[in-house]
């Protein structure tokens, strides 16, 4: 009878195992083997040539860093193969994703959302360690939330923080120390952490935020460090955690933090939230994002810190990444960063100047090419290489081509920013092509070759485009400003030719330079 019992259990072991089996080949191989295969139908679809089961499009974004450049390299490199389509398919790993190439393409995209495109109620990173923010919601559902907050990022809102963005310059470049060689990427993270925690959580907690504080290390022993290296460390920890075994083949023990890393990482996110929480609860500036979108009353205590999470993870990083391009273009092409300093130093940018009454919202606004040094850093190194996923919720043509429901899509910005259509020069960095009246303008419109609106994609378009554009774009300016301003950066020769440089999202490629106070 146990026998017989035991014979029974095993089979059905033996059958849930083998079903598992093929279930892991089907969703790992098959299902993005025939998704590639599909598409390769289309003649406005760009497929790769040969289908790389499990790594996909990965093994590209590897064979650039084995080649000693930037992960995304390889998407500049086949931008002009790329613009020949509408779409292309990526294989991220295993998950099979249309990419949205074409400006005829975006347009289909952004008329069919927020009704039948929308944003994927799955994103690697917030799913896990902020699974109540607006960014995973359906726009429907969040749009209170968002226009709270759009309005909160607005210009003559943001006006009110440029005081504090000069504090957090002045306190960074104070302390680095003259003719010192420096990690600038590191420098750049710190001071716009400290400028969006400033304006997220209060003008007076800078002491708070950079208090030292424990983080659980992989071999389970402490480590004091502050805010910002723990957010770092969150960040890279979750975005590590698409390609850990697990979460691939048995996603519940994830999901779940089970397991370890997944267990260690739970208590240090719950660390870095305990942290802001104890922050916010001892600032006394009610100019805060957090303290006004908490009047409104439309989020609990935990969703609130949860959304102040993402915001945080979604504005610190990428704006040091766009200060630390903007500063390495400079410098390749000094004859720009003289004309930049040029123009400040006419608005009342000099050296020992009180900055906090030069710097207007007037005053930033005048400056227009410090506008295009900005909005042509954004083009060539743009700090994402792509929107965040969006899904279809019902099936849908693009471009004539059909989209099933459920399909993750993306908006891929490189190869809009590198579109011979309607970029001349583009691997180029010349801020100039944004002025009206200057020779290549002109000579750019003589030759057809005149940007769309979709052209420029580094904050995406639509209704879920990032909702702190302004914000950012200003902290940006007033940053790189005082800057240029205040400090020479000098670059190694070796560096600013390097072949295939770039400082974007998940960049290994420090910024090294020398500091000259100026
Ligand atoms: C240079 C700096 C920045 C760039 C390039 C950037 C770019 C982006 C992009 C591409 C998205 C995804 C849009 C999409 O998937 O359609 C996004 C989303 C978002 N960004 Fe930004 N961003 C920057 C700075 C900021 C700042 C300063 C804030 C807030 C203070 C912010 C808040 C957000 C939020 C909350 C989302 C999620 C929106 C949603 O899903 O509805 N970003 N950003």
């Amino acid at each position: 009878m146990i026998w017989e019992i035991a014979k029974t259990l095993g089979l059905y072991t033996l059958y849930m195992t083998i079903g598992y089996i093929i279930f892991l080949v089907y969703s790992m191989i098959v299902k993005p083997f025939l998704f590639w295969r599909k598409y390769r139908g289309y003649n406005n679809v760009y497929t790769r040539s040969s289908f790389i089961p499990m790594l996909g499009d990965i093994y590209y974004h590897l064979k650039s860093i084995k080649a000693g450049y930037v992960h995304y390299f390889h998407l500049i490199e086949t931008a002009d193969e790329v613009n020949k389509h509408d779409m292309k398919v990526v294989n991220q790993g295993i998950t099979p994703v249309l990419s949205i190439v074409s400006n005829k393409a975006m347009t289909e995209f952004i008329n069919l959302a927020p009704a039948k495109i929308d944003k994927a109620g799955y994103n690697a990173v917030f799913s896990v360690c902020a699974p109540k923010t607006m960014a995973l919601m359906r726009t429907k559902v969040g749009m209170p939330k968002r226009k709270m907050m759009v309005g909160l990022f607005d210009l003559t809102r943001a006006s009110k923080y440029i005081p504090g963005i000069l504090d957090r310059c002045e306190e960074v470049c104070s302390n680095l120390k003259n003719n010192e060689t420096y990690n600038l990427s590191y420098e750049m993270i710190r001071l716009t952490f400290g400028v969006v925690t400033s304006v997220l959580y209060g003008d007076d907690i800078h002491t708070l935020v950079n208090q030292l504080r424990d983080f659980e290390k992989p071999d389970g022993t402490f480590e004091k460090i502050n805010l910002c290296e723990m957010k770092i460390r969150c960040i890279k920890s979750y975005v590590m955690q698409q390609f850990h075994p697990f979460t691939l083949m048995l996603p519940f023990l994830r999901n779940y933090c089970l397991v370890q890393p997944f267990k260690r990482e739970w208590n240090n996110l719950q660390r870095s939230f305990d942290a802001v929480k104890e922050i916010v609860s001892k600032s006394q500036d009610t100019k805060s994002i957090y303290h006004q979108a908490k009047k409104a009353d439309l989020y609990d205590d935990e969703g609130l810190l949860q959304e102040m999470f993402t915001i945080t993870g979604a504005a610190f990083q990428s704006s040091s990444e766009f200060i630390c391009s903007s500063l390495y273009f400079l410098n390749k092409h000094p004859e720009t960063l003289k004309k930049l300093r040029a123009e400040l130093s006419e608005n009342g940018w000099t050296k020992g100047a009180d900055l906090k009454k030069v710097c207007t919202i007037d005053n930033i606004q005048n400056c227009e090419y410090l506008n295009m040094v900005v909005k042509e850093a954004l083009r060539i190194d743009t700090p994402f290489p792509e929107a965040f996923p969006y899904q279809a919720y019902e099936d849908v043509e693009i471009c004539g081509v059909p989209v099933k429901k459920g399909t993750y899509i993306v908006v891929d910005f490189i190869s809009a920013h590198y579109d011979e259509k309607h970029w001349m020069k583009p691997k180029e960095f010349i801020p100039d092509r944004f002025d009206t009246e200057s020779e290549f303008y002109k000579e750019a419109m003589k030759q057809g070759q005149t940007p769309h609106v979709f052209s420029r994609r580094s904050f995406n378009h639509g209704v879920r485009k990032c909702p702190g554009q302004t914000l950012a774009i200003l902290q940006v300016k007033v940053i790189l400003a005082y800057l240029v301003t205040n400090l020479d950066v000098e670059i190694s020769d070796e560096l600013l030719n390097k072949y295939g440089i770039g400082f974007g999202l998940g960049s290994e490629i420090p910024l090294t330079a020398k500091v000259i106070k100026r």
